[in-house]
């Protein structure tokens, strides 16, 4: 069986002044040799912070990514960010398709999946996210729509580095969770969905991660879920000791 590598990724959202990247350094404190060698570690600033981020991550053996990108290389974009420019500042993820941008920005799985294309162009490996509402839950539609989400949104054409993450959308900042029981059904659905798109036993290598409402007092449940293969976690990973105390969980999960 391919060996995924557990990720915890942390999406700042629209949150960091200068002063934040101290708790960059302090993460980087508390992930010591032994966690190093059971989980890879990412944190997504705004991205304002990151070329000043760049060189306190390598130093804290912690990846650096986006939050999102244009589909362009560069250009007459107003404002837009390309993959090619987070790479260039040392980038090595971008989270593309996360629902605020789905719903904040109409942001379809077409568009989605050309972000997805040009992170790949550009060496970045994309946080694809998928999720669904909690009216399509409610309506028993949770797996019909994250399968379509992921044969939407997914280049066909993706190597198996591709992360593909898992956020309810209905957990998303609110302190609810689905049950294990969903978790497992979810993510296993997903993974057949991923191969399914992209075929070759691809999807044995591709990492699907659990996002929405994760903290420390849950993560250790969450994370121990099979094929959760870690965690996209939004306003606990601000502060270095509640992200950490996340990335904690998996100094025990075998
Ligand atoms: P949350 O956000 O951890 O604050 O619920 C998760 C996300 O949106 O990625």
């Amino acid at each position: 069986m391919t060996r995924r590598c557990p990720l915890v990724a942390g999406n700042w959202k629209m949150n960091g002044l200068l002063a934040s990247l101290a708790e960059i350094a302090a993460m980087g404190g508390a992930y010591d040799s032994a966690l190093r060698a059971r989980l890879e570690l990412v944190v997504c600033p705004p991205a304002t912070l990151i070329g000043m981020a760049s060189d306190l991550a390598t130093q804290a053996s912690i990846g650096l990514g986006g939050q999102d990108c244009h589909a362009a290389p560069s250009g007459a974009h107003t404002g837009d960010i390309s993959a090619e420019m987070l790479k260039d500042l040392g980038a090595r993820y971008v989270i593309v398709g996360h629902s605020e941008r789905r719903a904040g920005h109409g942001e379809t799985d077409a568009i989605v999946q050309a972000k997805a294309s040009a992170a790949l162009r550009a060496g970045l490996a994309p946080i694809i996210c998928v999720g669904e509402t909690r009216a399509e839950r409610e309506a028993g539609d949770a797996l019909r729509v994250v399968g379509e989400q992921i044969e939407a949104s997914l280049p066909a054409d993706s190597p198996d580095t591709i992360v593909v993450a898992y956020e309810p959308v209905w957990a998303i900042g609110t302190g609810l969770t689905p049950t294990v029981a969903d978790v497992a059904q979810m993510h296993a659905f997903a993974r057949e969905r991923i191969e399914a798109r992209l075929g070759g036993g691809k999807s044995a290598g591709v990492r699907i991660l659990y996002g929405g409402s994760v903290k420390p007092a849950n993560a250790g449940e969450l994370m121990s879920v099979a094929n959760v293969d870690g965690a996209l976690v939004g306003g606990a990973s601000l502060a270095a000791k509640d992200f950490m105390a996340i990335a904690e969980a998996y100094r025990v999960i075998g």
